[in-house]
């Protein structure tokens, strides 16, 4: 009884759902902060604990959700009810779909205000302001712009409303007419700046002995942990809007292939943003363990001293800025997809509530830097902290595990095999570690977490 349409729309190809969730895949968590962490935990051991995250037990979390969500052809939540009643299993399992709404709420309330931040940084780096300028005005800069609240709240709303009317224009017409036009542009900028950092920066090759020479003295388990939660964020896993994305991919395509071709795009960005990002901070001296602040605090500095770094640095923002718009659209998805089949509204209509609730929701982050800032929620967070820490140090890790318990030992059989009738060869390798590998891990992570 499987369908074979979702009733929101279908992506036309193979080639647009790879590009559509790579392009979700792809965002703030490959630019921004993928360097930071890396820069902070000892660049190549962490890298290395990253790809083996990714792969080990991101690859097959990701199909997973690929799986459960072209099962059921609707939104996560509606999914996850129908799939548990046809396996006969408890509808607890729903829980999953809220869980990931909620989760996509939390996580849109701060993205979207940095992604504001980074297109206000297209404008600063394309005006000159940067030009010449040096660390403490560079600080002073990024300080005296976050703490003006207006401004903040008008870029993060200038965000959301791009969001909610890509959203609003439905699956054919907006989400992926926007990756097929975002995704190459993003790869096109992408080479550009690593082109301009091996050759204008002469500290390339320093900048990939920092990612790529492990340092095993540097190494912990702390560095797993942050390795671990960054796969989650990184492949967009654990909070359903791989699932959504999945409801809408074609019967004939092979879904464990597929999830693999996300991951390497993704994992390739991340690589080529960190041999971007850390030539331009070592040529100027700066430190690569600056931490959040790093692409919005030295990498001006770096550009303001570049030849052509007014338009390279104006260009890496834009960059920026296409990646987190390709991604906060899937963070809507889940919800929009719900509010759509729940209230029988148009797409339209759901895209602007579901929105317009995330923004609201957003001005609590946009506030922790400015009028805000001493309004503490989880043990002195901040608002913003409070959300980036419970959606990703919990609700995703928690999401994905039960993601991998539910379809490596709940979902009937006769779906998993449908599914995975193109990829044989790999299925085997699939239960076995979303059956142990994949739970266990996470579970070991959260508890270390915790402790
Ligand atoms: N993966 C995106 C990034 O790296 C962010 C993102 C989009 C996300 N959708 C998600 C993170 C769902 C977690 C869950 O920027």
């Amino acid at each position: 009884m499987s369908n074979t349409e979702s009733a929101h729309g279908m992506w036309s190809s193979k080639l647009m759902f790879i590009l559509a969730a790579a392009g979700s895949a792809v965002g703030l968590g490959n630019i921004w902060r993928f360097p930071y962490l890396a820069g902070e935990n000892g660049g190549g051991v962490f890298v290395l604990a990253y790809l083996v995250c990714i792969f080990l037990i991101g690859v097959p979390i990701l199909a997973a959700e690929i799986l459960l969500g072209r099962a059921g052809r609707q939104s996560p939540i509606n999914s996850m009810r129908n799939l548990a009643r046809q396996s006969g299993t408890s509808s607890f399992w729903q829980l999953i779909g809220w869980m990931g709404a909620l989760a996509g709420f939390m996580i849109l309330s701060f993205y979207a205000v940095i992604a504001g931040w980074a297109m206000s940084y297209i404008v600063e780096m394309a005006s000159g302001n940067f030009v010449g300028t040096d660390a403490n005005r560079a600080s002073q800069v990024f300080g005296e712009f976050t703490a003006d609240a207006v401004s903040v709240v008008g870029w993060h709303t200038l965000f959301m409303a791009l969001t909610i009317y890509i959203a609003a224009r439905g699956v054919g017409r907006g989400l992926e007419t926007t990756v097929r036009y975002l995704m190459p542009a993003l790869f096109v900028l992408l080479l550009m700046l690593v082109f301009y950092s091996a050759l204008a920066t002469g500290h390339f090759k320093e900048g990939l002995m920092f990612l790529f020479s492990p340092d095993l003295d540097a190494f912990s388990t702390d560095s797993l942990l942050v390795a671990m939660g960054q796969a989650f964020f990184t492949l967009s896993l654990g909070m359903g809007a791989i699932m959504a994305y999945g409801a809408y991919m074609p019967k004939d395509t092979s879904i464990i292939g597929t999830a693999t071709t996300i991951a390497l795009l993704d994992t390739s960005v991340a690589l080529l943003s960190g041999m971007i990002i850390f030539p331009l901070v070592f040529a100027n001296g700066l430190q690569p363990s600056e931490g959040p602040g790093l692409m919005f605090i030295t990498l001006p500095i770096a550009f303001g001293q570049m030849p052509g770094g007014q338009i390279f640095g104006a260009l890496f923002f834009v960059l920026v800025s296409f990646a987190a718009i390709t991604s906060s659209i899937s963070l809507m998805e889940p919800a929009v997809a719900w509010v759509v089949e729940k209230l029988a509204v148009t797409r339209a209509k759901g895209a602007v509530l579901v929105g317009i609730i995330a923004w609201f929701v957003g001005l609590g982050s946009a506030f922790s830097f400015n009028i805000g800032a001493d309004f503490t929620l989880l043990s002195g967070m901040t608002f913003f902290d409070t959300m980036d820490y419970l959606s990703n140090n919990i609700l995703l890790p928690l999401g994905g595990m039960l993601i991998a318990i539910f379809a490596g030992w709940f979902l009937k059989d006769q779906i998993v095999e449908d599914e995975l009738a193109g990829d044989k060869a790999w299925s085997n390798l699939w239960r076995v570690i979303t059956r142990f590998v994949a739970p266990t891990g996470v579970m070991v992570v959260f508890v270390m977490t915790f402790l």
